[in-house]
């Protein structure tokens, strides 16, 4: 998979990507791009926001500024991107992150993620250069940065091979084998620490009733009852 974050600050990745399972993706053969949307700006010294239309506070990221980024890029008409490949406009008002996102974007061989400033991206950035506008949740953050290495990171760890146990991410928080609940609760040594001993099913050996268990806590907390 190839993903190439645009931001107007590349360095920020730079601790990202030399994490373990983002190494991993790496050595597999996965991608991952960061370009500067200062660097092919056609405005002069570097400006690549303006203030808004109808007055207000704050800076505006200007389309024709992430169109000459995109251009540079790709060499193409960047009207034509959204339709050819994953284009995701990182906006705090836009359709909120979950795990089946995440899937789909897993799935995609290219993904695009424009990471916002300031009082966001022109509107017609979302309508003509994004296929997808999206939150990472209910909150404003300063900078779609975070918000990109979210998305890398819950994507990257869906890539067969990123994890250590490729185990751990069947069977997690939000799954299908889950049936979309959150994770069954895990114990490990001590035994007993200050009175809180581990359930004794878990040690009692037999799979097919740690299963059950782990499931029925992992319903519960579904329904809101752990
Ligand atoms: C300060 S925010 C802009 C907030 C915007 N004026 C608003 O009220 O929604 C600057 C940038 O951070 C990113 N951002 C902030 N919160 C986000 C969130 N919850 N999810 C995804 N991106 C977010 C976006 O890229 C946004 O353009």
């Amino acid at each position: 998979m190839k993903i190439d974050v645009f931001t107007l600050f590349p360095a920020w990745f730079d601790w990202f990507s030399g994490q373990r399972h983002v190494r991993n993706a790496l050595e597999l053969g996965h991608e991952l791009s960061f370009t500067d949307l200062r660097a092919a700006t056609p405005l002069k010294a570097g400006q690549v926001d303006d203030t808004p239309y109808g007055g207000g506070a704050g800076m505006v990221i200007r389309v024709d500024v992430v169109e000459a980024a995109l251009r540079a890029r790709y060499g193409v008409d960047p009207l034509e991107l959204p339709t050819r490949r994953r284009m995701v406009a990182l906006t705090a008002g836009g359709r909120r992150l979950d795990d089946a996102l995440v899937a789909e974007l897993a799935a995609e061989p290219e993904l695009t993620l424009l990471c916002g400033r300031y009082e966001g991206f022109d509107e017609r950035v979302h309508e003509h250069l994004a296929s997808d506008v999206v939150s990472i949740g209910p909150y404003v953050l300063s900078g779609g940065e975070l918000a990109a290495m979210v998305v890398c990171d819950a994507v990257i760890r869906k890539l067969p091979g990123t994890l250590g146990h490729e185990e751990s991410a069947l069977e997690e928080s939000f799954s299908v084998a889950l049936e979309g609940a959150p994770e069954y609760p895990h114990y490990t040594r001590p035994f007993e620490w200050r009175g809180h001993r581990v359930p004794e099913i878990l040690l009692s050996g037999d799979h097919a009733r740690v299963r059950e268990w782990r499931h029925e806590r992992s319903r519960e907390r579904g329904a809101g009852g752990a």
